[in-house]
């Protein structure tokens, strides 16, 4: 097949949208946080709704308030879909979700533009939800699209305030009875631009990576139950202290996983204490982990290991210890068709792209069970991201959202 063209968007337009996007959810201190149904996603959404309209794509707020634009497509049939999701995680960057949602409305609105119909129908979505940052639960809206929402869920996720998903739905003017009307079964492609967010193509290039999968990502919850005491009174000898118990477990989780070696990671990114307090001894301490590998026998490994480490020292110090998966997602392959259309893509970019496997999850992952699916990665500068210092060169966001609105061509104008 002969290079495709190397599809034209409107560059200033994607930049501008990008930085005022980032203004939505803007923390004082730096960082954004944007969290699920909160003001400062009503206010991201509404921003993507007025592009939506601005560039005649019929904005739509799906059942779980997913927000979608569409070009019908001159034959019908299977539709071809671009988007990310809209949420942060707390003090996160401006490009994480927010890349693919901006660049996923500006490829289609380009190619809109420029291209005029297209055969088949083409259609961006702002996804609500995905990093699992406010309520007990993730990948909401990937989730609620691809028809794997469980029974119940938004009565039972509830926020650290204990408000519930269901209860924070209505606040916004959705209906928790409702959200099975946001599946959707007649999606045949889902693209999304994404940045890398490790250091790969930022340290060796090229500026162009082809996700191939996902790694599966194990949450657990542990709480440790020891003694809670005085801290003056009590001998350092006879002491049951959670924290420390904790603190002795998180180490060795990172060491199993550094063990493992390279692609294995495993964080502990949360822990609390009770009774909480500068002169009593912690008689408990509650943490999570995230354990992940693209490779589900060494995931599984990996969390055994965990488990056994965990056992260990809780016995060697005196504590009971109890572990509860709150989430266990399995690694996913990405389609070799999509990933094919996205070569070709790079290719009239005139960048040879490096095969990656995603340590980072996706809502293409949760999407891959409702459509065949691809992602394409740009550098993060420095690997950095979750952090207010995520960063992508402007010309390779360029590259990116060009790249993309050229796949979504050779998708969607097939004669
Ligand atoms: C989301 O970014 C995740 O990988 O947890
Ligand atoms: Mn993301
Ligand atoms: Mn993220």
């Amino acid at each position: 097949m002969r290079t495709a063209e190397l599809v034209e968007i409107d560059e200033h337009r994607l930049l501008r949208r990008l930085d005022d996007l980032a203004q939505r959810g803007a923390l004082p201190g730096g960082g954004i946080y944007r969290a699920l149904y909160t003001p400062s996603w009503t206010s991201a959404m509404e921003l993507v709704t007025s592009w939506l309209k601005e560039g005649q794509l019929f904005p739509r707020r799906d059942a779980v308030g997913n927000v979608w634009g569409r070009i019908e497509g001159s034959r019908g049939g299977r539709v071809i879909v671009t988007g990310s999701h809209i949420d942060t995680v707390r003090g996160g960057g401006a490009l994480d979700g927010a890349l693919g949602v901006v660049a996923g409305v500006e490829a289609v609105t380009s190619l809109w533009e420029n291209h005029g119909r297209p055969t088949r129908i083409l259609e961006c979505v702002a996804i609500c939800e995905e990093e699992g940052s406010r309520f007990s639960t993730n990948f909401w809206g990937a989730r609620a699209i691809a028809d794997r929402l469980e029974p119940g869920e938004a009565e039972r996720a509830r926020d650290g305030d204990g408000t519930t998903l269901a209860d924070a739905m209505r606040a916004v003017g959705l209906d928790p009875a409702n959200v099975a009307s946001a599946v959707r079964r007649d999606i045949d492609a889902f693209v999304e631009l994404h940045i890398e967010q490790g250091p790969v193509l930022d340290e060796n290039g090229p500026r162009l990576g082809v996700v191939t999968t996902i790694a599966g990502t194990t949450h657990l919850e542990v709480t440790l139950r020891g003694q809670a005491d005085h801290a003056g009174a009590m001998a350092m000898t006879r002491r049951k202290d959670a924290l420390v118990g904790a603190s002795a477990m998180a180490v060795e989780i990172a060491d199993l996983a550094t063990r493992m070696g390279d692609p294995a990671v495993a964080t502990v990114g949360t822990i609390a204490v009770e009774p909480a307090q500068v002169n009593v001894v912690p008689g408990l301490a509650r943490f999570t982990i995230d354990a992940r590998h693209p490779e589900n026998g060494r995931r599984t490994e990996l969390i055994t290991q965990i488990g056994d480490a965990c056992k260990r020292i809780a016995r060697e110090r005196g504590l009971d210890v109890e572990m509860r998966t709150l989430r266990d997602r399995p690694p996913v392959t990405l389609s070799p068709r999509i990933a094919d259309v996205l070569r070709r893509a790079c290719a009239a970019a005139g960048v040879e792209p490096r095969d990656l496997a995603s340590g980072a999850g996706h809502d293409a992952q949760m999407l891959s069970y409702a459509a065949s699916t691809g992602m394409l990665f740009v550098p993060s500068i420095g690997g950095r991201s979750h952090c207010a210092d995520e960063a992508t060169l402007a010309e390779d966001v360029v590259l990116g959202t060009r790249a993309l609105a050229t796949a979504l061509r050779e998708l969607a104008y097939q004669p």
